[in-house]
Formats: structure tokens, sequence, C-alpha cells
């Protein structure tokens, strides 16, 4: 389905029209995202940057255009598409459950044993910094807190993109050999082989 030149490409977005409360918020004619790329999002407050980043994740529905992955339609049912990315919200999304739970939670919609979830999200949760609030009700946890847990979480799953909504570092070591492609709308960072780049957007 995809023509040659456009095998890197992960995500294509044409003709999108997206529209809260009645009221248009995005006309975005033709976007690519390709492989590897890591792309940042400025606006001011109201611009649609949240709106961008939830459309392409699937959760909001324009009322026009298409959404391809690896060139194939998504949301017509067709394939999973969820299962490929996550999404790191501007204010976290937190089950109220524990820490622990929350980061497993991941990896138990896309099926995997408990075996491995016993070994993976103690790494992840020590990756990111919130080891020591694994039976901690995720419903107590600073904001900070909240966030490290959405991103080890997010991370965990080794999504193919990764929407990243005004999440600050401190960034996560690398841990995986395959680059995400990233979204974020208030960072920038980098993630590769080697030791990991990552700062604020200069302001
Ligand atoms: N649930 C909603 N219903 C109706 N309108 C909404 C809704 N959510 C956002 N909007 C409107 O859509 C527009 C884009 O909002 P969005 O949240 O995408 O902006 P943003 O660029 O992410 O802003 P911020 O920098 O404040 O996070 C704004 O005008 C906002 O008021
Ligand atoms: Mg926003």
């Amino acid at each position: 389905m995809n023509p040659a030149g456009d095998l890197n490409i992960l995500l294509k977005a044409e003709d999108l029209l997206v529209r809260r409360g009645g009221v248009t918020v995005l006309d975005v004619p033709a976007l690519d995202v390709f492989s590897g790329q890591v792309l940042a999002l400025i606006g001011p407050n109201g611009a649609g940057k949240s709106t961008l980043l939830l459309t392409l994740a699937g959760l909001l529905k324009p009322a026009r255009g298409t959404l391809l992955f690896r060139g194939e339609r998504i949301g017509n049912g067709g394939f999973d598409y969820r299962r490929h990315i996550a999404m790191v919200f501007q204010e976290p999304l937190l089950f109220d459950t524990t820490v622990f739970e929350n980061v497993a939670a991941g990896l138990k919609i896309r099926g995997i044993g408990r075996a491995e979830i016993g070994r993976m999200v103690p790494e992840y949760l020590e990756r990111f910094g919130v080891g020591h609030l694994a039976k901690r009700s995720a419903r107590k946890l600073s904001g900070g807190e909240a966030q490290r847990t959405s991103l080890a979480r997010a991370f965990l799953t080794k999504p193919k993109i990764i929407f990243l909504d005004e999440t600050r570092p401190p960034w996560p070591r690398p841990m995986t050999r395959r680059r995400p492609s990233g979204w974020a709308t208030d960072s920038w960072w980098s993630m590769g082989e080697g030791s990991p780049r990552s700062a604020r957007r200069p302001r």
C-alpha cells in the first residue's frame, strides 16, 4: 500500500478537520511523522496542541480527513492502532489503584503474563524514579510523581510512537534499541542507544 518513498512514514494525516464544542479547532492539510523522528509542537494556550495529539493518538475523531499508520487507515476497526502508540496526557490519567498496578496496566491490556509483568514493572519504576512508590495509591501522588508513573507506563509498552503532552523532563535512560518517534508540546527530547540527551525547550 505504501509507495516506496513513503516507507519511513509511520503516521500520515491528510486533510484533518477537528471540531470541539461545535467549533473548528484544527484544519491540517497534511502531516507526516517519520520513523525515528522527534517533533515538538509549540503554540499559545488554546492553539490546539493537545487536540492535535489526541487526534493523532486516535482518541478524538476528526470531523474530516484520514489518518494512516504505516499505510493502514486508523479508525476503521481494521487493526488495533492503540497497541502501537502511547500517550502521556497533560494531566496524567491514573487508575484508582497502586502505582505498580497502574504501570502494569499497559502490559495487562497487551496480554503479557504475570512473570514478565513482575520482572518489567519494577525495572521501569526504578528507571523513572518511582520505585519507592510502587505500593502507594496513585491518587496520593504529587504532580511530578504522577507524571513519572504515567511515563513509566507509556514507555514500558515500547510504543512505536509516543505522544507527550507538556511532559516535563527528567527523561528516562534509554531502554529500547528501537527508538520510538515522539511528539511533545512543551519539551524536546532525544532517545538513542548511547547516553540520553534531554533538555527543556530553549526559551
Ligand atoms: N472538551 C472540549 N470541548 C470544547 N472545546 C474544547 C475542549 N477542549 C478544548 N477545547 C477548545 O479547543 C481549543 C484547543 O484546545 P487545546 O486543549 O487543544 O489547546 P492547547 O494548545 O493544548 O492549549 P494549552 O497550551 O492550554 O494546553 C481551545 O479553544 C479550547 O478551548
Ligand atoms: Mg494542551
